[in-house]
């Protein structure tokens, strides 16, 4: 039997990397997608057991054709498992941010979210099976001044999902989002420290999470939970306002 294929979009820093050793550990053959971060894509793929890099910038079209063109003849056309946690957050209240910024963050986590399941799965429709899971966020559901875009990218890929489920199941494809709370990667290890303290009174638990407690309920959606589809996993440490 061909060993399963999970792909990875921004595999090689933070959540990402967690995911891609969590779906390693659980026997998959890991598919490390970065954008800039070829160094680390490639030092993590050292550690992995079984597992490739591919290089594609999601906010456009093309780096997105170039990844689906990529698996198609060098992966068999296969993957199993996609997991589009790739993302970019702007932290600026509405009246100062820029348009620049505002495409940016609407092209990599909204169009490159929706693209990349477009394309990938093309690959698990063929097959009838499949498991897509995004990463969005707290901030899809709790609103945080200065995030209106992120926030907005993340309630949309939330809605994203809800649809796609609805689309595939007949192929027995399962998507679903979790939605992470401050969790501890170089995008909140730009918090200024103040801010930070603030954010540490609103998690019940008292503590950001780590990488590793997203890694493991990716992995967990990614072998088991037959039953789910369509659904928003929060993981943020009792953090709902
Ligand atoms: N950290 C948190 O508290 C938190 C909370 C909720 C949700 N999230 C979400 O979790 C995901 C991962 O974030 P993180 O915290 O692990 O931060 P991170 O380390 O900054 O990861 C972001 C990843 O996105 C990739 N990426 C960004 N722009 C890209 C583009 N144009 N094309 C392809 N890849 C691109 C980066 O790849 P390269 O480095 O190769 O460019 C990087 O690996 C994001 O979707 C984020 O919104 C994070």
């Amino acid at each position: 039997m061909e060993k399963k294929i999970a792909l990875i979009t921004g595999g090689a820093t933070g959540i990402g990397a967690a995911c891609c050793k969590s779906l390693s550990d659980a026997g998959f053959k890991v598919g490390i997608h970065f954008n800039s971060s070829a160094a680390k894509a490639e030092a993590l793929a050292a550690t992995l057991k079984d597992a490739f890099i591919i290089q594609g910038d999601v906010s456009t079209i093309e780096g997105i054709d170039a990844v689906y063109e990529y698996i198609k003849k060098d992966q068999n056309g296969q993957i199993d498992v996609l997991v589009n946690n790739a993302g970019v957050a702007m932290d600026n209240p509405i009246f100062t941010a820029s348009l620049d910024d505002f495409q940016k963050t609407i092209d990599v986590n909204m169009r490159g979210t929706w693209y990349m399941i477009k394309r990938i799965a093309r690959f698990m429709i063929r097959k009838k099976a499949g498991r897509i899971i995004n990463i969005s966020s707290v901030i899809g559901s709790v609103p945080n001044a200065t995030q209106s875009v992120y926030g907005m990218t993340k309630a949309a890929i939330d809605n994203l999902t809800k649809v796609a489920a609805l689309e595939l199941a007949q192929y027995n494809i399962l998507v679903n989002s979790i939605a992470p709370g401050f969790i501890e990667t170089d995008m909140t290890g730009k918090i200024p420290e103040d801010f930070q303290k603030e954010i540490l009174k609103k998690i019940p638990l008292g503590r950001m999470g780590k990488p590793d407690e997203i890694g493991e309920v990716v992995k967990f959606l990614a072998t088991s939970g037959t039953y789910i589809t369509g659904s928003i996993i929060h993981v943020n440490g009792g953090m709902y306002g």
